[in-house]
């Protein structure tokens, strides 16, 4: 019989102690420690499977067969994973409640089952009556998909070794609960402990375990990080939740690149792969040339997806003026304007300024800073940009424009969408493009210059 211990652990961020503790050493929360009872693991095998009393071996002496990987029939989910699921691996897929991790799970569950794999899904949240409706929904139809609603981990690791699955989902790893430890469903040991067992079956038995998390209000992943350090993958599903589209971007990748993201419209039938992600950003936009607008290329991961920027100065009626950033670093919006101030001897001491990134999408790369600035300059003068360029550089404190990379990209992919013009970093001017009049600019005055469109301005 194991041993049994007690410990207290921080409910914020899973730091332990031997007693209680009024505040956390590490993250400073107060009165978030809970004793928490724990059987002990057998000393010889770690906390990841792995059996402690082998010996080392030569790396050249090692023999293994390739990685076997299987689609999950989504294409662009398969291109996030690196090329399909590993077999034996542990995948966690994380995002806000209601996006559409248990569809997207759902959908993939049929997709290995059409390719003759078993799939065991265990629901620890709905009822398989729920699920059921879910997969007419989606039409998913199989007779090798296995639906368990279910929350204890034993019973759940018994049902495994009697199926012998191919893939397991877990939905999701808040809900269930190990009996060797004493706390509730959901806390910080109940997690790490669940994910542990689940990566001894996914190692032991060479089956995929797709496990699906909860992300706190603040967006991180909820539980202790190194739930995150403990699986193969981790997949982070995002999106706005009142809009169709959703993305799956790959935050950690044992078998693969983590760059790569896979953008999806949310439908009745469930997730649909978007083929051209530029039109459901840009179709909503109006034709005519309207003052504060910009069209900037982003890269999400190897993906450049081209967005527009849209900005409103006005005077203010406050004394100190309004910033609003949505979708854009709101100290990066304050030094984009400390530069058309300084640089362009733009006064915007007495005017709000609101930025919006439209479709709902963060841009945090610096190549977005000359398109936010000219949708705040030309907003501000009153002018327009002309609707066929697209924008590209980043600002530096002097006014400059630095160089950016993948740049050649950026141009095809803003070829294929119909745009005719790109302001670009003079440093980058010999890249080209035949379809494409590039401009390339050395500060952000000679920017404004250029791409203002003489018909459209006064
Ligand atoms: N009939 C429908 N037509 C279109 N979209 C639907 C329909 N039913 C559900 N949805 C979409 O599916 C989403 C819910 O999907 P799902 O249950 O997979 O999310 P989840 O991330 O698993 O949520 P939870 O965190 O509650 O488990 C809804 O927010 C909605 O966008
Ligand atoms: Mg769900």
């Amino acid at each position: 019989m194991a041993k049994v211990k007690s410990k207290w652990v921080c409910q914020n961020c899973g730091y332990e102690s031997a007693g209680y503790l009024g505040k956390c050493p590490e993250c400073s929360s107060w009165g978030s420690f809970v004793e928490e009872v724990q059987s002990e693991r057998p000393i010889n095998i770690s906390p990841q499977g792995i059996v402690n009393d082998c010996k080392p071996s030569l790396i050249n002496d090692i023999h293994v067969g390739k990685e076997i990987r299987v689609s999950t029939g989504i294409s662009e989910f398969d291109r996030i994973l690196g090329g399909g699921l590993v077999q034996g691996s542990i995948v966690l897929i994380a995002g806000d409640p209601g996006i559409g991790k248990s569809t997207i799970l759902l959908q993939t569950s049929g997709g290995l089952a059409n390719l003759g794999k078993k799939v065991l899904y265990v629901s620890a949240e709905e009822s398989a009556g729920q699920l059921k409706l879910r997969a007419d929904r989606l039409g998913v139809k199989s007779d090798s998909i296995y639906i368990y609603p279910q929350t204890n981990l034993e019973s759940i690791k018994s049902q495994i070794e009697e199926l012998s699955p191919d893939m397991v989902v877990i939905d999701s790893i808040q809900a269930i609960y190990s009996q060797t430890i004493q706390s509730s469903a959901g806390s910080v040991s109940q997690i790490r402990e669940c994910c542990n067992i689940l990566m001894q079956i996914a190692k032991t038995k060479n089956i995929t375990v797709l496990v699906i998390g909860h992300v706190t209000k603040d967006g991180n992943i909820a539980g202790p990080k190194v739930l995150e350090h403990m699986v193969d993958t981790v997949i982070s599903f995002e999106g706005d939740k009142y809009k169709s589209y959703r993305m799956l971007r790959s935050m950690k990748n044992r078998f693969g690149n983590t760059s790569e993201v896979g953008i999806f419209e949310m439908g009745s039938n469930g997730l649909k792969e978007v083929i051209n992600p530029n039109q459901l950003f840009l179709n909503e936009r109006s034709q005519e040339n309207i003052p504060g607008t910009a069209i900037i290329v982003t890269n999400e991961g190897t993906r450049p997806l081209l967005v527009e920027i849209q900005a409103l100065v006005g005077a203010t009626p406050y004394p100190s003026p309004r910033r609003v950033a949505n979708g854009v670093d709101f100290g990066r919006l304050l030094q984009i304007l400390a530069v058309l101030e300084k640089r362009v001897g733009l006064n915007l001491s007495k005017q709000d300024v609101y930025v919006n990134v439209m479709g709902g999408i963060e841009v945090d790369e610096p190549s977005a800073d000359l398109g936010i600035a000219l949708a705040i300059a030309t907003c501000a003068r009153d002018v327009v940009v002309d609707s066929q360029t697209v924008i590209i550089g980043e600002i530096g404190l002097s006014g400059e424009i630095h160089p950016v990379n993948n740049l050649e990209k950026m141009l095809n992919e803003a070829s294929m969408t119909g745009f005719k013009k790109a302001i670009i970093p003079y440093a980058n001017k010999d890249i080209t493009h035949p379809k494409i009049k590039t401009v390339p600019v050395k500060r952000l005055i000679d920017a404004i210059g250029a791409c203002i469109s003489p018909e459209g301005n006064k």
